[in-house]
């Protein structure tokens, strides 16, 4: 794993959007994975920028995102696929024919996570995964113990997750208690991972997920074992972590590093 860490949440969704934009710019109709929360809000602001002033384009781009809860319509404004046009598709020139987020309200979930895992092969699997990550170290929607094989299917939510969430919603009984996500499996698949982290409140899961050893008990030390996972951090979500010197020479150096592994 590529540990980067910036200063503050601004200078994280720089270095986020700058990554994303560079895989954009290198393959025109990358097939891009896409994540929610508040973390991804700024990257996906500086990504809307580059679209207006640089004219980053979009409009081949496929794009999937991770997740939704369950029973919540599409137009729903708790709804995942909601904050995705909120915060990213209107404002950028994407086409609505190469967006996909998993339907909350199907009446088949089984039936509809097939469906979407065809998708994602018949797009040619996914370039570059976006991932943030929940304070019980989950991605997507993997709680603790979600298997490392795990597929796009439902997943009943943790107590703490319910709780982190109910700040989007009006009372904490209204969050969903249930959601679809990829697995930790259709995640792996991905040939690139950017997963973004920002404040104290992920300080331990980070130094957990990055250093501490890979268990299904956290499902984001998955991505110990994946050959292209990059981490951008900001110094709060980085506080914890023991190896920060090497990390910071390695980001400082880049230029040499680059020269000897080749990427
Ligand atoms: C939700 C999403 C995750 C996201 C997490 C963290 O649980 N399913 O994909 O990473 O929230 O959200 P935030 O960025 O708001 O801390």
């Amino acid at each position: 794993m590529e540990i980067i860490i910036t200063p503050d949440y601004e200078a994280m969704s720089r270095t986020s959007a700058e990554i994303i934009a560079r895989e954009v710019k290198r393959k025109h109709d990358l097939v891009l994975g896409l994540a929610t929360g508040d973390t991804p809000i700024g990257t996906y602001k500086k990504l809307a920028r580059m679209y207006k002033e640089e004219g980053l384009d979009f409009s081949k781009v496929t794009t999937f995102n991770l997740d939704e809860y369950l029973g919540l319509a599409p137009l729903h404004e708790n709804s995942y696929n909601y904050f995705m046009w909120e915060n990213f598709f209107k404002h950028v020139n994407v086409s609505a024919h190469r967006l996909f987020v998993p339907q909350g309200n199907t009446d088949d979930p089984e039936e509809f996570s097939e469906w979407y895992e065809k998708k994602i092969q018949e797009a040619g699997g996914i370039d570059l995964q976006v991932l943030g990550i929940g304070r019980d170290g989950h991605i997507g929607f993997n709680e603790p113990g979600s298997s490392f094989a795990s597929r796009t299917r439902v997943k009943a939510l943790y107590e703490q997750t319910i709780k982190d969430n109910a700040r989007f919603f009006e009372r904490e009984e209204d969050v969903p208690r249930f959601a679809i996500t990829m697995g930790v499996g259709t995640i792996m698949d991905a040939r690139k991972i950017l997963l973004i982290a920002s404040g104290k409140g992920k300080a331990d899961v980070c130094r957990e997920f990055i250093e501490g050893p890979v268990t299904s008990q956290i499902t984001a030390t998955a991505l110990q074992l994946h050959n292209y996972a990059i981490v951008v951090l900001d110094e709060e979500a980085a506080g914890g972590l023991e190896r920060r010197q090497y990390y910071n020479w390695v980001r400082d150096n880049k230029h040499v590093v680059e020269k000897r592994i080749g990427r």
